[in-house]
């Protein structure tokens, strides 16, 4: 039996155990958070790690779309090409940095000047600072998407958190992203919608938000045969943005299951030295 079968035979006895012992029952029904649909990562469970195709596929829908509202500054030009990431190579990495503009200084004038970005450049936010994004979006402030994955994640509500560290679950932020950019939809009847906000089926913060649909169908342009649809740009931008929320988690899982491996060998060997001995004992 594989470990995602275990895994997921022994979900609904936890859930069962947890909900006895904290009596949420009621909690859940009132389901009060909007919910969000799991959805299949490359990089869940114990032996995942990301598929650097769909981290390309995820940067191209963040850069042709998202980097107008939205920064990753976090993020520099040479991660794209680091181990565990989208696996760009070292030239074409350099390439897109060199395409991006950055602010360097100040010079000998003692003035800041415009110059081509380097590999060991941060990504540019679209703005200089909050003010002005607030100034260009009507107000509301597209944050800052480099920690996104993991900002969102603690925020599936009571009682789900409570299961998720007994199943191990790690994957609500990505799930929350895709749920979001594919949750635009018709109000409800009755449901007033004020100019400049957009009703979203899964925003967590009350259905209304002040980002219009960022993705339709065949906007973004898939060389490699993948379908460009909305739900395929979701999945793939959200995939990419759990990869600048934690850029080493091929490598935690490795050493993780590296530590799994050694303490199976360890306690073997500890059994039957420990047999040994009181067999020794004995005779
Ligand atoms: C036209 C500008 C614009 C574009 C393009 C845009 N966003 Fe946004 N985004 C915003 C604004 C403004 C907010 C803040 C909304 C609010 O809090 O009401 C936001 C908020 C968000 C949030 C936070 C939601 C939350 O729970 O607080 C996420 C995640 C997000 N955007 C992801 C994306 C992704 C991914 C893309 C690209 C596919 C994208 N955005 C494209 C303007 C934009």
């Amino acid at each position: 039996m594989s470990k995602r079968t275990i895994t997921s035979r022994l979900r609904p006895v936890l859930a069962a155990v947890a909900m006895l012992a904290t009596g949420t029952g009621a909690a859940l029904a009132a389901g009060e958070a909007p919910h969000i649909e799991r959805q299949t990562w490359s990089f869940a469970g114990p032996f995942g790690h990301y598929d650097p195709a769909q981290l390309q596929r995820g940067f191209k829908v963040y850069r042709e779309v998202c980097s107008a509202c939205h920064g990753i500054s976090l993020v520099a030009f040479r991660n794209l090409e680091e181990p565990g990431g989208p696996l760009f190579s070292e030239e074409a990495a350099r390439q897109i940095a060199s395409e991006y503009t950055v602010i360097d200084g100040p010079n000998a004038d003692g003035e800041m000047f415009e110059r081509p970005g380097r590999l060991s450049d941060r990504f540019p936010s679209p703005y200089p600072n909050e003010e002005a994004a607030r100034a260009a979006q009507g107000g509301a402030y597209p944050p800052d998407l480099s920690l996104m994955a993991k900002a969102r994640a603690a925020h599936r509500g009571f009682p789900w958190f409570v299961f998720d560290v007994f199943t191990q679950y790690q994957e609500q932020g990505p799930d929350y992203i895709h749920a979001l950019l594919t949750g635009y939809e018709e109000p409800p009847e009755g449901a007033e919608v004020p100019p400049g906000m957009y009703y979203n089926k899964s925003f967590l913060a009350g259905h209304l938000l002040a980002m219009p649909a960022p993705l339709s169908d065949d906007q973004v342009e898939y060389t490699d045969g993948t379908p460009a649809t909305v739900d395929q740009y979701s999945r793939d931008v959200a995939a990419f943005l759990m990869w600048t929320a934690e850029p080493k988690l091929d490598e935690r899982k490795q050493m993780g299951f590296k530590a799994m491996l050694f303490m199976v060998v360890f306690a073997g060997a500890l059994y039957f030295t420990k047999r040994k001995l009181w067999d020794g004992i004995a005779h």
